[in-house]
């Protein structure tokens, strides 16, 4: 969900029909979890700032207007909270079909088949048909266009950036969740990443357009490889061998910053 509130007060909530007491500032998407119910979500995870951008998480909560997102939305005291409603299952879904518009239809063949987020979020709002095409060009254009069902690599798309010796970033699969831009800020604190452009034709970028990872300012840390809920920033070790059954995290010993390795 969200990363956890250290506040020593409680508050008493109604999440569909459950009650939940959480630390103050908790968000609603993480008391929702305490109470074992799973929000669907992209952009929040356990560790970084909640960023709101992916509008999957959206509630109802009573005598409030509008569907707010769960992930940035603090609970308060007597809260009536609505995660299942007709009106949230069909906006969520709504947002994943347009998610899936501007996405490779390449599944069976990703090396992150069974290990993506997209796919697991778009099984679990129920999306099977899509409806919308992405719109042709844009010099920044991460889409592919004209659509391509077969999931062959379309020449319109930006190249893979293959520059880093241990990770590939592929903007083809990118949603733009922001997340590794996060975890490059507020697990690294080196800020390599941004997002350039608006929209469509948004996409994130390594430093100044045009330069790749190797000449930005990135160290390599695997943050943001980690924190990539596709196959957009990939372990090239993944690419070449699969997912491993099994895997180590460890954490570098070499400085005081705490960066986390993955071994097979
Ligand atoms: Fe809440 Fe993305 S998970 S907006």
């Amino acid at each position: 969900g969200t990363p956890a509130s250290r506040s020593d007060i409680m508050v008493t909530l109604s999440i569909d029909g459950f009650d939940v007491t959480v630390p103050e500032g908790t968000s609603v998407m993480r008391a929702a979890a305490e109470a074992g119910i799973a929000v669907p979500k992209l952009c929040a995870t356990d560790s970084l700032e909640a960023f709101g951008s992916c509008r999957l998480c959206v509630v109802e909560i009573e005598g409030r207007r509008g569907t707010p997102a769960s992930c940035t939305t603090p609970v308060a005291p007597g809260m009536a909270v609505r995660t299942q409603s007709d009106k949230v299952r069909r906006i969520r879904k709504g947002v994943m079909e347009l998610y899936i518009s501007d996405h490779p239809l390449d599944c069976l063949t990703c090396s992150a088949n069974g290990d993506c987020e997209l796919q697991d979020m778009a099984g679990a709002v129920g999306l099977r048909d899509v409806r919308y095409q992405a719109p042709e060009g844009g010099a920044l254009a991460n889409h592919f266009a004209p659509r391509n069902t077969s999931g062959e690599a379309n020449p319109e798309w930006l190249p893979k950036d293959d520059s880093n010796p241990y990770f590939t970033y592929d903007p083809s699969k990118c949603i733009v969740c922001n997340r590794c831009v996060r975890a490059c800020e507020e697990v690294q604190g080196t800020f390599a990443l941004t997002i350039d452009g608006r929209g469509f034709d948004s996409r994130v970028s390594a430093g100044s357009f045009g330069e790749d990872f190797m000449a930005s300012d990135c160290v390599s840390c695997g943050a943001c490889v980690q924190a990539c809920p596709t196959a957009t920033l990939q372990e090239k070790s993944v690419i070449e061998m699969g997912t491993p059954e099994r895997s180590v995290i460890t954490t570098c010993a070499y400085c005081g910053v705490g960066c986390s390795f993955k071994a097979e």
